[in-house]
């Protein structure tokens, strides 16, 4: 044969597997789910998720409008093709009665997947009796994340929408290549341990052109995180972004190679943090970059706290094994709630190396008082504008 007759007959090979793969729908309302928000769907969605997974070519999972009670889902691999999209188009109910999930720790979770999509939608974690309960303190269950995606690859997430998460909104685990792009996360500001998303022991993990409130970190990296981009983010309420904590184990994987890049922090606790236990560990952080960063009225917009140590749980008197180096500063913009603009406090047995400020200009929110820097086992440069004065 010819070479164009070959590549003819490729060509509508291909046109035909294409074809095929997106004929491939499983609209979960054919498996029985019911947009009442109130009967447990979770036997649909898993039917047509298994549906999707034993699917040899590209798959298309469809929620169509309404709200949809799934109690507890697990999505698990190996599937047969790697092209599965879900298409939201309706909203995802947890159960109200908090003692369903328990401390089961996981809401909606896919697991050992290779090439998900997920577009649209809206997860609504039904959180706010958990935290009363917790803020009445009483016994209460410690809750479940919304969305958990563990040991998985090629993952994106895209324009969802995750409200009132009993714990954290979303999480990444021991992941490669995910992008999660354009979510909108809202919890009260009060809510406790509500992250947005966290990601830990995961690779190549981007996070874009997200709007973040909760009632703790924005965006918090756990151990083992690498090649992480962050752009694009507005945060707060909320705790801020936070590299930690880290450290809390002796054996514990590093932290390295990322960037946040123009982030607005409104109202945080912190901005920047980097936050390590008080105790030893083999842990590092090496190679982040802040840079492009607004902060309006933050409690402490740059902060590198190695001295983690919450109510003296095993660690009174001890110092941080987490070695801190290569961290950039640059332009950081905006107010501080509170007259110490940067802290860097860092571990006397690891100080920080390789600290850099360049065009920072951080302003104390009360008027006619100067912000200040304060240091402790930090060493670095400054460079450009840097204002309050580099300690380092
Ligand atoms: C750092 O991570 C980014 C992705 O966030 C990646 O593009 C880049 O290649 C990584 N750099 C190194 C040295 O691995």
């Amino acid at each position: 044969m010819s070479k164009p007759t070959t590549n003819f007959l490729l060509s509508l090979i291909y046109v035909f597997i294409y074809s095929t793969s997106e004929a491939a729908t499983y609209n979960v309302a054919s498996f029985g789910a019911k947009a009442d928000g109130k009967t447990d769907s979770t036997p649909a969605f898993l039917k047509a998720w298994a549906g999707a997974c034993g699917s040899v070519s590209s798959a298309m999972i469809y929620v169509p409008p309404g709200r949809y009670l799934l109690n507890h889902a697990v999505f698990s691999g190996q599937c047969k093709n790697n092209d599965i999209t879900i298409r939201l188009d309706g909203t995802l109910v947890a159960p109200s009665a908090y003692r369903i999930l328990g401390s089961s720790g996981y809401w909606l979770s896919f697991r050992d997947v290779n090439g998900v999509s997920i577009y649209g939608g809206t997860l609504d974690g039904q959180g706010s009796a958990l935290w009363a309960c917790k803020a009445a303190g009483k016994s209460c269950p410690n809750g479940a994340r919304s969305l958990t995606i563990t040991n998985s690859k090629n993952i994106a997430i895209n324009g969802l929408s995750s409200i009132n998460s009993q714990l954290y909104h979303i999480v990444i685990d021991d992941c490669q290549n995910v992008n999660v792009q354009g979510v909108k996360i809202a919890a009260s500001g009060n809510s406790p341990n509500t992250d947005g998303i966290h990601v830990e022991s995961s690779s190549a993990v981007t996070i874009q052109s997200s709007n973040i409130k909760t009632g703790d970190d924005c965006i918090s990296i756990g151990p083992g995180t690498t090649n992480l981009w962050i752009e694009n983010i507005a945060c707060g309420p909320g705790h801020g972004i936070s590299i930690g904590s880290l450290g809390k184990e002796l054996k514990e994987a590093g932290v390295q190679n990322v960037t946040v890049k123009t982030v607005t922090l409104s109202g945080t606790d912190n901005g920047l943090r980097i936050k390590t236990w008080a105790r030893p560990s083999n842990g590092f952080v090496k190679g982040v970059l802040f840079e492009h960063a607004i902060m309006n009225n933050v409690e402490n917009p740059i902060i590198i706290d190695q001295n983690y140590c919450p109510h003296g749980e095993n660690c009174p008197h001890q110092v941080s094994g987490i070695q801190i180096s290569e961290v950039t500063y640059k332009n950081i913009q905006g107010t501080s709630a509170t007259q110490v603009a940067v802290k860097f406090n860092c571990s006397p047995k690891n100080p920080c190396t390789g600290i850099t400020m360049e065009d920072v200009r951080l302003t104390y929110a009360i008027e006619n008082q100067a912000a200040k820097s304060f240091c402790s086992n930090a060493g670095g440069k400054a460079s450009g504008v840097v204002e309050p004065t580099s300690c380092l």
